[in-house]
């Protein structure tokens, strides 16, 4: 037995004996530093090994991994028990005031995006309008080919795509439902929303977030017009944010309606006078929309020449900015409960 070795087997019971008479806390952590720490006799032994002759390294070594181990588990339990015994001395000296009350834990509640969600599903409930919920994760197919914008077309730049694949993609709104739904429904009506998280390649600032919530609607049925649309939104607006609210309505440009519009709603601060959040116009948009497109209608199954439809798309966060005045969209998913708390 030549000297390493032996060093390894005093240590061993050296420090076995070193560990059992550390009686608290403190004891326990210099023990730890002096035999295991990075400066400590293991280290510095287990650095031998280069000296000894090539032969004898792997046994030796085995034997010092072997040690520290040994030492390692008897630490943990020394751990344990030395925290079981200052713990019990603290009872018995009284430290602990089982009388004190407890800090109260707060219920929490429902993040501002789902209270705005389920305020929207209510008032379309009430219109008659269901829930559909469609896929996060989407195809090219659906989230633009079927709602007219073959590949290549420029209305495409309308949406910066999260890829997955050539062919997969994050939506980046929730009309990709429309097809679905119309799909699986047909040839019933149809009188549904769809809500749901979108995605697009932004840059994150103060107004706009890669991540935000849409509600889709979709009507389709014998009949009907652009007015049932503009009557629907204006009765959305009347039950969201008061009686005598106005809609104007835009002409504008979706590749999956025919004609297309934009709604406006008058202003909810100044109704309608001017003022710095509608940018002094009186008004604020709160949805893209239009009649559904006859290749809309057709590639969800739905003859157009039979069938007709409105659809519309709304924000979530946007309104609930204006509605509360938060200037910074980033709040709704930074998950400081200062700010949720708020609402
Ligand atoms: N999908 C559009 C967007 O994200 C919004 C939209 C516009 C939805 C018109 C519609 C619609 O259903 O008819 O910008």
């Amino acid at each position: 037995m030549n000297a390493p070795y032996e060093r390894l087997e005093q240590l061993e019971q050296e420090a076995l004996a070193a560990l059992e008479s550390a009686m608290d806390s403190g004891a326990l952590q210099e023990w730890h530093r002096l035999y295991l720490g990075r400066k400590g006799e293991l280290t510095s032994l287990l650095r031998l090994v280069a000296e000894l002759p090539e032969d004898e390294r792997p046994t030796f070594g085995r034997a010092a991994n072997t040690l520290k181990a040994t030492l390692e588990s008897a630490y943990e339990q020394r751990v344990e028990t030395v925290r079981r015994q200052e713990l019990e001395r603290e009872l018995a000296r009284g430290a602990l005031d089982v009388t004190l009350p407890g800090r109260p834990l707060g219920p929490g509640h429902l993040h501002l995006t789902t209270q705005t969600l389920r305020r929207i599903y209510a008032i379309f409930a009430e219109m008659g309008f269901q829930v559909y919920e469609a896929p996060d994760v989407e195809t090219d197919e659906f989230n633009f080919e079927l709602l007219n914008m073959p590949p290549h077309h420029p209305a495409r730049d309308m949406w910066d795509t999260f890829w997955i694949t050539d062919k997969v993609l994050l939506r980046t709104h929730t009309s990709p439902g429309q097809i679905r739904v119309m799909r699986e429904r047909y040839p019933e009506p149809i009188r549904v929303i769809l809500p749901g998280k979108c995605y697009r390649y932004e840059q994150i600032t103060a107004r706009s977030e890669h991540q935000f919530y849409q509600v889709e609607g979709l009507a389709v049925g014998h009949g009907i017009r652009m007015s049932d649309l503009i009557g629907t939104l204006t009765e959305f607006a009347r039950r969201l944010y008061g009686p005598d609210r106005r809609i104007r309505i835009r002409g504008s440009y979706f590749p999956f309606t025919e004609p297309s519009v934009e709604a406006d709603m008058d202003c909810i601060l100044c109704r309608g006078a001017g003022c710095r959040v509608c940018k002094y116009s009186g008004w604020l948009e709160i949805a893209g929309a239009g009649m559904v497109h006859p290749q809309v209608l057709r590639n969800g199954g739905y003859d157009p020449d039979e069938w007709s439809g409105f659809a519309f798309g709304m924000g979530v966060e946007r309104p609930a900015m204006l509605q509360y005045s938060i200037d910074d969209i980033r709040l709704f998913y930074g998950n400081d409960l200062r700010f949720l708390r708020q609402f």
